[in-house]
């Protein structure tokens, strides 16, 4: 590019969006939210987010005003509201001669019903301007088309393959898009989109790669739809990890268990406080996001973990799943003893494991059983845990 061009935006949204008004809700499409933020809040965000953008034109209905200013866009790029027409057509042309002043060169004029546009569609647009007059994203239409004079007999069955279906955002360069509206304000008939007033005006409109995801709330059931894209977006998928360990006893007068200190005739050996169970638990969250094992994040040849309370080592686990933006499901650890006995212990536990995790105690579970006095547990010679942990992590392709 020889030098940087001016691009402007319009997002019309000055429509009252009858087709979509559901059973109950007066408020209009492009006010109401999809995944917590409404609609036309994104569909400004998009466009103010697509590279080289100098300024954007909001074309309202004037009795949304107070709608518009609760949405909060604060963007010196964003210029005062501009009103609508009746028509899509005259929205856009009073959209048009409110950017007329900022002298700008390319246009994108975008639906405020469509609030999943994506630069990268955004670019294509611009990009075509360089040797055509105008650029519009398009599907290939897949449904044979019929054609019906009356919804019932059928005249003609379309040949598909040349038509598409036309999306926005749709761009121009700017002086001619606003010399063929002005034009055709004057008309008789009225056009649903601005390419069709830049091919009427004569000027060389192109078709570029459209996207499935860029359609228009148009009827009720496409908010399910939007909700349920987004959903997809950040879709979760389901982790499981084990952990396994054993620690001897060695004389002593307590264990930790659990992260729980219980009383008895000996204590667990080992570098740490030796809780053999929140050992098992640490390895079971790192078995589930493929982080290592205990001995990798805290190696026992390393002085500092000398005596360190075990939670220490859940805890780092925990965060790695936080920082992997995925959350704990569930745990899960079973300790293998004849002594001490857990039962009383469970809930106390559970709450040191849940608190540990930063998780609520209800996804936590200790459940307690002996050998029968066989192996080396059951000849008190020490204490074997098993743990499972399930976690969620962002779906990964
Ligand atoms: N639009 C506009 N001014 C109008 C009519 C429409 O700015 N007089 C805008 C709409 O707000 C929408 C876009 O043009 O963002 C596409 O129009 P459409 O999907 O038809 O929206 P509505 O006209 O609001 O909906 P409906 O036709 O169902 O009433
Ligand atoms: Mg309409």
């Amino acid at each position: 590019m020889s030098r940087n061009r001016i691009i402007a935006a319009i997002v019309v949204a000055a429509g009252r969006g009858e087709r979509a008004s559901g059973a109950g809700d007066p408020t209009p499409k492009q006010y109401r939210s999809i995944g917590g933020v409404p609609v036309l809040a994104r569909t400004l965000r998009n466009m103010l987010a697509v590279p080289g953008m100098n300024h954007l034109a909001v074309v309202i209905a004037p009795e949304h005003a107070e709608r518009l200013q609760r949405l909060a866009i604060d963007d010196p790029r964003v210029l005062p509201p501009v009103h609508g027409g009746p028509t899509r057509q005259e929205s856009v042309r009073a959209g048009l001669a409110a950017l007329a002043p900022l002298r700008p060169d390319y246009v994108l004029i975008q639906d405020a019903a469509r609030p999943f546009s994506d630069a990268a569609l955004s670019q294509r647009v611009i990009a075509a301007l360089a040797d055509h007059d105008g650029a519009l994203p398009a599907m290939p239409v897949t449904d044979t088309l019929k054609r019906s004079l009356d919804g019932t007999s059928i005249v003609a069955t379309e040949d598909r393959h040349t038509l598409f279906a036309a999306q926005t955002p749709q761009g121009f360069r700017f002086a001619q898009i606003l010399s063929a509206h002005l034009r055709a304000a004057n008309l008789p008939r009225e056009f649903t989109d601005d390419a069709a007033i830049a091919e009427w005006a004569g000027l060389s409109v192109r078709l570029v790669p459209g996207a499935g995801s860029n359609f228009k709330i148009t009827r009720p059931e496409d908010f399910a739809r939007a909700e349920r894209l987004l959903a997809g977006d950040n879709l979760m998928e389901t982790r499981i990890g084990t952990g396994f360990d054993v620690h001897p006893f060695e004389p002593g007068t307590s264990v930790w268990l659990g992260g729980v200190e219980i009383p008895h005739t000996a204590k667990l050996k080992g570098h740490s406080d030796a809780d053999v169970g929140l050992h098992a638990l640490t390895d079971a969250l790192l078995g589930a996001i493929g982080e290592g094992d205990i001995g990798t994040h805290f190696p026992p040849t390393d002085m500092q973990w000398r005596g360190m309370a075990s939670a220490h080592f859940l805890r780092h686990a925990a965060a790695l799943v936080k920082q992997r933006h995925g959350r704990i499901v569930n745990l899960d650890l079973t300790l293998v003893c004849e002594a001490p006995r857990i039962g009383p212990h469970v809930a106390a536990m559970c709450a040191s494991i849940a608190e540990a995790c930063g998780i609520s105690a209800s996804r936590v579970a200790v459940k307690a059983t002996t050998s029968e006095k066989l192996g080396f547990t059951g000849r008190e010679e020490g204490i074997v845990a098993m743990a499972s942990a399930s976690v969620e992590l962002p779906r990964e392709e």
